[in-house]
């Protein structure tokens, strides 16, 4: 059974309060069950953890060679400037989607730039919580295809 690790980073356990109109209303525990809903449809395990902490992403991220298939991940802010996390990402060398709610290309320029992308396979952004689950049939579709890394 694929394994996929699903990363959320800071800011995103304040989802159901925070910026609503940006954000929306849904919970990340919420939105975890809707992924594990989906997952459970697909026939794959998943795992989640959030945290606000750079480090314990980035240690995250090394864990999950050899116990993951693959990545789903909402940066948060670290996408726009984090090389430690993007580095993290290009060493273990999994197939990972990046999720972003909102659509961040509307939004404040310094949102425009992710660090992470390049080393992504891709970006859904804008979509709100049904991104995450169109990441996890991406990506399982691209994993069952025989795909490995970006
Ligand atoms: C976000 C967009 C980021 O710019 C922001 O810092 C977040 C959430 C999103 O999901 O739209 O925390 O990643």
């Amino acid at each position: 059974m694929k394994r996929i690790l699903v990363i959320n980073g800071p800011n995103l356990n304040t989802l159901g309060w925070r910026e609503k109109q940006v954000y929306g209303t849904m919970t990340l525990a919420e939105i975890e069950r809707s992924i594990a809903r989906k997952a459970e449809s697909l026939g794959v395990e998943v795992r989640f953890i959030q945290s606000n902490h750079e480090g314990v992403i980035i240690d995250e991220i090394h864990g999950a060679r050899g116990t993951a298939d693959g990545i789903i991940m909402n940066p948060g802010a670290f996408t726009h400037y984090s090389v430690a996390i993007r580095d993290a990402l290009a060493a273990v060398d999994l197939p990972g989607i990046e999720v972003h709610l909102s659509n961040v290309y509307k939004r404040e320029p310094f949102r425009h730039v992710s660090l992470t992308a390049p080393v992504m396979l891709g970006v859904i952004a804008g979509l709100g919580p049904i991104g995450y689950e169109l990441a996890l049939e991406a990506l399982v579709s691209h994993l069952r295809q025989g795909g490995e890394s970006q």
